[in-house]
């Protein structure tokens, strides 16, 4: 069975998750903890290859107590295998995942399954077929999932059907910028009648920010 996918992310008020830089510190020091609480409780947490190559993440439970097996495994969507041997998303606090597809170099595939905390799984003939990546992990016995962007892996998941959730911190603050992501870009739907619709279930504050929660329909 497929993992049970929540997206995670913090924007502006403006549905920016980075500026036209790059930057992309948000969240309040509350709601960073909130968010080390919520990978805490997840098997797993997966980012599109252009966040780590962005801000070389850990993706670790690391802002509260915890213990080493609290981590969840880290999953890369990164088609060509481009991860880069010394980035901390290969550190050895967590098991990490990488998903390439056919068309990933065969040499950087070998260099990755070198590498003592990696496993590589093929899927998808030019970029990572995300269904097929979701009844591997779900076959792992990876119940839930944390999405954690970027603002393309999130488009393609909802596109593909594969978010079941959202929690949302909106930070009180507007970036602006036609170059700066938001929280979904891709290809975008053509009409708002075809715009995936979701349902509220939750809201409250937490230091500055806004958190919201929806159910994906
Ligand atoms: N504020 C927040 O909560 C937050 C969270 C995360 C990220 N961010 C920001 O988001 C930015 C990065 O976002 P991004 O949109 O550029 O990149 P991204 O979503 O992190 O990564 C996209 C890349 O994933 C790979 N990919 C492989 N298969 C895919 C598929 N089926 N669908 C979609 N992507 C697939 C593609 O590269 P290949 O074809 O080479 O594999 C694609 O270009 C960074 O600036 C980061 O700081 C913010």
């Amino acid at each position: 069975m497929k993992p049970k996918v929540t997206l995670s992310a913090a924007m502006t008020l403006d549905g920016k998750i980075a500026t036209k830089t790059g930057s992309s510190e948000i969240s309040g020091p509350e709601d960073l903890l909130r968010v080390h609480k919520l990978r805490k409780d997840m098997d797993a947490i997966m980012v599109g290859i252009n966040t780590v190559l962005a801000d070389d993440p850990r993706l670790s439970v690391h802002k509260i107590s915890s213990k080493p097996d609290d981590n969840p495994i880290r999953v890369v969507v990164d088609s060509q295998a481009r991860t880069p041997l010394n980035y901390r998303i290969l550190n050895s606090e967590a098991p990490t995942i990488i998903a390439v597809s056919t068309q990933a170099p065969v040499k950087r595939v070998r260099m990755l399954e070198a590498e003592d905390t990696v496993e590589v799984i093929i899927c998808g003939d030019k970029q990572v077929d995300l269904e097929s990546l979701m009844e591997k992990l779900g076959e792992k016995g990876i119940k839930t999932l944390m999405l954690e962007g970027g603002s393309t892996l999130n488009y393609s998941m909802f596109q593909a059907g594969l978010v079941s959730e959202v929690k949302l911190c909106i930070a009180p603050m507007i970036a602006g910028g036609s170059q700066a992501k938001t929280l979904a870009d891709g290809d975008g739907v053509d009409y708002m009648k075809d715009a995936f619709r979701l349902k509220f279930k939750k809201s409250y504050t937490l230091g500055e920010d806004l958190i919201v929660e929806y159910d994906v329909l």
